[in-house]
């Protein structure tokens, strides 16, 4: 992994002198919502340089703003200030029509509440992420089959989310989001609701996904998943406490 250069850029300088920027980086990112009274923040200052390959664990109590951030990296919340760069698109300046292209093109993301689509079965919900990138029909078939058979959930194949388990919601929603094999992957809190054997399978697929070179970034209040990652950042109150 390309060692972070000192000083305030935070780039790497290449051989021929041009600054590679990190994977994903953010500088003064804030989020506030309006209540009665004022303003209240949700993250404060959030500079952030995470490189290609890495797997990140964000963890905090309740209420610091875990589910915010990955919401905004993974540019599924357009209102907030400051600046971020993925790939060294200026996310930023973009229009939401852009963001929502480079969503669907590089993101996989897990939703803490899951976020399945209700009126589609759960062979429909792992098809869309291929439908995305134009997979062809029968390759978008041999690649859902292959991920029902993997997570163990081939008799469920017919089912509407309704009709599941919150922990086979979970499992679905871990599948929809690796299915197309994004660069990124942004996991909130994706072992939750599972049983500890199927958290492990969850953990060591992630784990396999990252050697293999996806970039991960899950949220996590289990020191053993912690483990998995190969960096901790602390969120409180909206702050980085701790890396
Ligand atoms: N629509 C909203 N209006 C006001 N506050 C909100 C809203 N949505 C989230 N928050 C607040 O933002 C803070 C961070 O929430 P969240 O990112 O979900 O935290 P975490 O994932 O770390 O538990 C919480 O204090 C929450 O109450
Ligand atoms: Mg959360």
């Amino acid at each position: 992994m390309p060692a972070l250069a000192s000083g305030t850029s935070g780039g790497t300088a290449a051989p021929n002198g041009v600054e590679v920027m990190a994977l994903i980086r953010t500088r003064g990112i804030e989020k506030s919502y309006r209540t009665g009274a004022g303003e209240t923040f949700v993250l404060r200052r959030i500079d952030l340089d995470i490189e290609a390959g890495e797997f990140v664990t964000v963890m905090g109590p309740s209420g610091a703003g875990k589910s915010t951030l990955l919401s905004i990296l993974g540019m599924l919340d357009a209102d907030w200030t400051g600046e971020y760069w993925l790939m060294n698109e200026p996310v930023h300046a973009l229009k939401p029509r852009a963001r929502i292209e480079l969503n669907k093109a590089y993101i996989g993301f897990v939703f803490q509440q899951y976020h399945l689509l209700d009126d589609l079965t759960v062979y429909e919900n792992l098809e869309i992420p291929l439908s995305y990138r134009n997979v062809p029909r029968k390759e978008r078939q041999a690649i859902v089959a292959d991920a029902l058979d993997r997570f163990q959930i081939v008799g469920k194949k017919d089912l509407y989310p309704s009709q599941l388990s919150g922990g086979q919601q979970q499992l679905v929603a871990v599948a929809r989001a690796v299915i197309a094999e994004p660069r990124v992957i942004l996991a909130d809190e994706p072992t939750g609701s599972l049983h500890s054997s199927q958290g492990r399978m969850i953990m060591d697929l992630l784990k396999q996904l990252n050697e293999e070179g996806t970039t991960i970034i899950q949220v996590t209040h289990n020191e053993e998943y912690a483990a998995y990652g190969n960096r901790i950042i602390q969120l409180r109150d909206g702050w980085i406490v701790d890396e």
